[in-house]
């Protein structure tokens, strides 16, 4: 069985961090949303991985390498434009040849991995088996309508859904789903819809088995998503303190600090993580916060918040200090104090920037 990993897409509900990097590299808990997919295909015992890439393919390419550090052999396959996900199984066709494969959204994560549905798939040898959650909100997503246990109905993002049951960014497939594929039209986004090649297999007899996931699954396509996956994960953490915390700093709950940090003259109440040669000083960090490596946070109190790589916040000590909450902050930024005149904003924000003063 093989993998198939998506990590095209352009990510436009994730302006405008996805001008300049991929949405499927955005850290959560420290660490790239794509990873926790490969991490998840590894552990089912899959090593043979194809990453479907768009424009964004140098730096998937450049974090994720030949995916040898997971024990797995990670091939790139381009596809031209994002056209759908039933596209992008098309463009895959000669990398999967007539194996069976998973193929893994690559800005999903799922609590438990996918080792379990993975097993259930290798033993029931169905032609296609999905993974459904009940969610709140199912007209965000593909839902699935169920009779008696068997799916018999699918619908993209429904006005009005049928169920409540969301189809995960997980699919398991026989080589059948190539001819379903070919069959389709576009849909009205001009997609290929993976959701539509799945209702033509069970239009055409072909046996497309459900299985309802237990443990949390995120899509993290958006800026709440995203901050609500990094929760959850800090929310597993283990504490470890590997960098330099000194006798006026205070840490509370589960931490986690790494090599070449330095804390001081600060509160860090987890779950967090504060990621390698960061800095705090006079720093308040609360819960649900994962300041990236190389940052530097000093006279600021942030919580519930994704600080990316090599980030500067910096606030004079005597002032009302910055208070950051529910925020996604690139990587390079520089949010600073000045005394310069006149006292006023100065800002340089790339387009679909988003900021709210009090
Ligand atoms: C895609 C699928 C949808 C599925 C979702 C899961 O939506 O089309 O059926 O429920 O992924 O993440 P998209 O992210 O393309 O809007």
């Amino acid at each position: 069985m093989k993998g198939l990993v998506l990590s095209g897409g352009e990510g436009t509900r994730l302006r405008p961090i996805t001008h300049t990097s991929a949405k499927q590299l955005i850290p959560v808990a420290n660490k790239p949303v794509l990873f926790y997919g490969l991490e998840a295909i590894r552990e089912a015992g899959i090593t043979e991985v194809g990453i479907i890439v768009g424009n964004t393919r140098k730096e998937i390419q450049q974090e994720a390498g030949d995916g040898s550090r997971w024990g797995l052999k990670i091939t790139y396959i381009e596809q031209e434009a994002p056209l759908g996900l039933a596209h992008a199984v098309l463009t895959a066709e000669e990398f999967i040849g007539d194996e069976s494969f998973v193929m893994y959204l690559g800005d999903n994560i799922l609590k438990d991995g996918i080792k379990d549905l993975v097993d259930e798939f290798r033993s029931e040898r169905p032609n296609s088996q999905i993974q459904l959650v009940s969610v709140p909100n199912p007209s965000q997503f593909g839902v699935a309508e169920l009779l008696d246990g068997k799916v018999v109905r699918l619908e993209e993002k429904p006005k009005h859904p049928k169920s409540d049951l969301a189809l995960t960014g997980v699919y398991m497939f026989d080589a059948n789903i190539f001819e379903a594929a070919r069959a389709i039209k576009p849909s009205w986004r001009n997609e290929l819809e993976i959701t539509d090649a799945i209702q033509w297999l069970i239009d055409h007899g072909y046996e497309v088995v459900p299985h309802q996931v237990t443990g949390w699954w995120k899509d993290t396509g958006k800026l709440e998503d995203m901050l609500e996956a990094n929760r959850l994960i800090l929310d597993t953490i283990e504490e470890r303190v590997e960098g330099e915390v000194d006798e006026a700093s205070t840490i509370q709950f589960r931490v986690i600090i790494e090599k070449g940090a330095r804390i001081q003259d600060s509160v860090i109440r987890g779950p967090a993580i504060i990621g390698a040669k960061t800095i705090l000083r006079n720093a308040y960090v609360g819960p649900f916060t994962s300041i990236d490596a190389s940052c530097r946070i000093e006279n600021v109190e942030i919580q519930h918040s994704i600080v990316c790589e090599n980030t500067v916040i910096s606030d004079h000590p005597s002032q009302r200090t910055f208070r950051i909450e529910d925020s996604l902050i690139g990587t390079n930024v520089e949010i600073s104090r000045t005394d310069r005149k006149p006292k006023a904003h100065r800002l340089l924000l790339g387009d679909s920037s988003k900021v709210e003063l009090p």
